[in-house]
């Protein structure tokens, strides 16, 4: 399909990119995309969330200074998107996440690597600027970690983001009907050179879940493991539990993703937007937390930095403005994301990110 460098006619604000994306991706790729795992509960949960709260505006409040800048994890920042970790990026745009390292460089956003990337992660941190952080599926084979591990470091990543929230994916069954597969040349770029290992094949009486796929899941040994293996700070992404969160922090993880993986876990699992409270009162406040899940707008962000986030990640809008436009689309769609923010601050009487607080937000009534 056709991607040119242009913005596309129509497009005022950031969540218009996902209005466009049947228009700019392949039905089957965006089904992909756009799907959760098994009937899409969560997914639909993840964006219903934000509709539970209203922002409530304030008055002559002399916001003329504002801005929405931000420090996190050492890295100044101009505003709280983050780019998250989205795998196969060949998916949406022939350059791939070369294209989103290029728009978070022009806009000095944080970018977040996936292990999974069509571009290996020496090509997206030649492209990135400063702020890049690199996002680790723990191998069944530690040799390999490891390897991307020294990679990671080597290549300037400032920190390693360790996702557990996805080791058993189901499918979504709407990606399903449209009969995708995933494309031979998406293949995962920084596993080329790692040989997989053998199967093991399963007993008699054994279970395809718990002696099969889950076999290498990641447990908190590995984790203890892992935090010892990298100089580099180690964030998890993937919580929802508050006890999980604080045993995270207690075991010295660096940051905590408060994650469903945009619905492509566990389906039926909460809400990211609804877990993050219980998360920000476990780990107390000045301890980094980050949320992702739903994020379609400023309006969203300013909702969950109220319920506790420091920052927001955004999945599948980077990879609708990348179909639509390369990087040029994923920088305007960022640049229209932190419009957005800054609006809606200026009318709530926000002037800085510290001032938005749960008194900004009021549940709504059921109609
Ligand atoms: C197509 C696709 C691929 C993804 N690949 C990864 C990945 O490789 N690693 C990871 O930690 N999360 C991955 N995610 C999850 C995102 O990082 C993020 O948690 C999620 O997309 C946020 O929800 P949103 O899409 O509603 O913004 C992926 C999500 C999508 C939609």
């Amino acid at each position: 399909m056709a991607t040119p460098e242009r913005i596309p006619v129509g497009i005022a604000n950031a969540i218009d990119y996902e209005r466009l994306a049947p228009q700019t991706l392949e039905a089957g790729r965006l089904a992909y995309i756009a799907g959760g795992s098994g009937d899409d509960v969560t997914v639909r949960a993840n964006r219903a969330a934000f509709g539970h709260w209203a922002i409530v505006p304030r008055l002559l409040r002399d916001v003329r200074a504002g801005h929405s800048r931000l420090v996190l994890g050492g890295m100044a920042l101009p505003h709280p998107f983050l780019l998250a970790p989205v795998a196969h990026g060949l998916l949406a745009h022939p350059q791939a996440e070369i294209a989103t390292a290029r728009a978070a460089a022009a806009t000095g956003t944080c970018l977040m690597a996936s292990t999974l990337t069509s571009n290996t992660l020496e090509e997206i941190a030649d492209s990135a600027g400063p702020s890049r952080l690199f996002q680790l599926y723990l191998q069944e084979n530690r040799t390999h970690t490891l390897d991307l591990l020294r990679r990671a470091e080597a290549a300037g990543y400032r920190a390693i983001v360790l996702t557990l929230d996805a080791h058993l994916q189901l499918p979504s069954r709407s990606a399903l009907a449209t009969g995708f597969a995933m494309p031979l040349e998406c293949v995962p770029a920084n596993l080329a050179s790692y040989t997989p290992s053998p199967a093991t094949p399963l007993a008699e009486g054994e279970s395809r879940i718990f002696q099969g796929a889950m076999r290498h899941a990641p447990t908190w040994d590995e984790l203890r493991w892992l935090l010892q293996a990298t100089g580099l700070p180690l964030w998890v992404k993937g919580v929802a539990h508050p006890d999980d969160a604080r045993a995270l922090k207690d075991a010295g993880v660096a940051g905590l993703i408060v994650s469903n993986h945009g619905g492509r876990g566990l389906d039926g699992s909460p809400a990211s937007l609804a877990m993050l409270p219980g998360v920000r009162a476990a780990v107390g406040p000045g301890y980094p937390v980050l949320m992702d899940g739903g994020v379609r707008s400023g309006a969203d962000a300013f909702k969950a930095l109220a319920l506790g986030a420091d920052a927001v990640l955004i999945g599948r809008l980077q990879l609708y403005a990348l179909a639509a436009a390369g990087a040029l689309g994923v920088a305007h769609m960022i640049q229209l994301l932190t419009e957005e923010l800054h609006a809606t601050m200026a009318q709530a009487g926000c002037a800085q990110l510290a001032d938005i607080t749960p008194d900004h937000l009021i549940p709504t009534l059921p109609c």
